[in-house]
């Protein structure tokens, strides 16, 4: 969702955890869709620091570069592994293409601090679905930008603390039934039921499976907030009883 401000915070590791920046499902199965596993090492003392942002493509204005600058700051201080970003990556509408400007100016440009240049796990916003998004998914960015990881649904799993990395925006009806004059980019998630009820079996099984002492549980929607969005009820519906249910 659009929101005119940037934040980020970080976790420093030492539950299940909901990282959100955000302000109708049947069951059928078939394909996998949360089968992306990335292995991280953690530092010599088993300890893991990461920085969350989301929301924050904006050609460093909107403040962008001032975050960008506090993050580096922060991240030299905890020395940390990686970032994590929550979606909306670049406003307003995602990547058009594998070779858009965007991707440099509002990200490689950006974060040009020494300790930011680590890994970026990243997830869609809906802004990213109104571009091409299988440009911003593509291993082909990686080639321009190391740090740039981007899927769907994926799990990253260090020793401490397994992350499950969720693709929220499918789940918003209103994206479907009022897109106003918007175009979003489903490719890849239709049919929209068997996408969703897929992924909420996946990640259903690999939080089950996990054994990590941190589960977290990274998407781009807020699942409650008091936030202007408001709650996302598609997920209080079809998420929040996955989590609450491993408790
Ligand atoms: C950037 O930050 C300054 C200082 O906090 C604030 O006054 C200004 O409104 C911000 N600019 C934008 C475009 O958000």
């Amino acid at each position: 969702m659009m929101i005119s401000y940037f934040f980020f915070f970080f976790i420093n590791l030492s539950l299940i955890l909901w990282v959100a920046c955000f302000s109708s499902v049947c069951f059928v199965s078939v394909f996998s869709v949360l089968d992306e596993r990335i292995e991280q090492p953690v530092k010599d003392d088993g300890s893991l620091s990461f920085l969350v942002i989301g929301d924050w493509g904006r050609k460093g204005a909107y403040n962008q570069s001032q975050v960008a600058i506090q993050m580096g700051i922060v991240g030299e201080k905890l020395d940390i592994d990686f970032v994590i970003s929550t979606g909306d990556n670049f406003y307003d509408n995602g990547l058009a293409s594998i070779d858009d400007p965007v991707f440099q100016a509002s990200f490689s440009k950006i974060y040009t601090a020494n300790s930011l240049q680590k890994q970026w796990y990243n997830v869609l916003g809906n802004h990213d679905y109104r571009g091409n998004v299988e440009a911003q998914l593509s291993p082909i960015l990686q080639k321009i930008d190391h740090r740039w990881i981007c899927h769907r649904s994926f799990i990253v799993d260090t020793e401490i603390a397994e992350f499950f990395f969720v693709d929220t925006t499918p789940f918003v009806d209103k994206y479907f039934l009022e897109p106003e004059e918007h175009t979003y980019d489903w490719r890849g998630v239709l049919p929209r039921n068997k996408y969703l009820s897929k992924l909420l079996k996946d990640l259903e099984m690999a939080l089950g499976d996990s054994t990590a002492k941190w589960k977290i549980v990274v998407g781009h929607h807020t699942i409650r907030t008091i936030g202007h969005h408001g709650d996302t009820k598609e997920l209080v519906r079809h998420l929040l009883p996955i989590l609450e249910s491993l408790v």
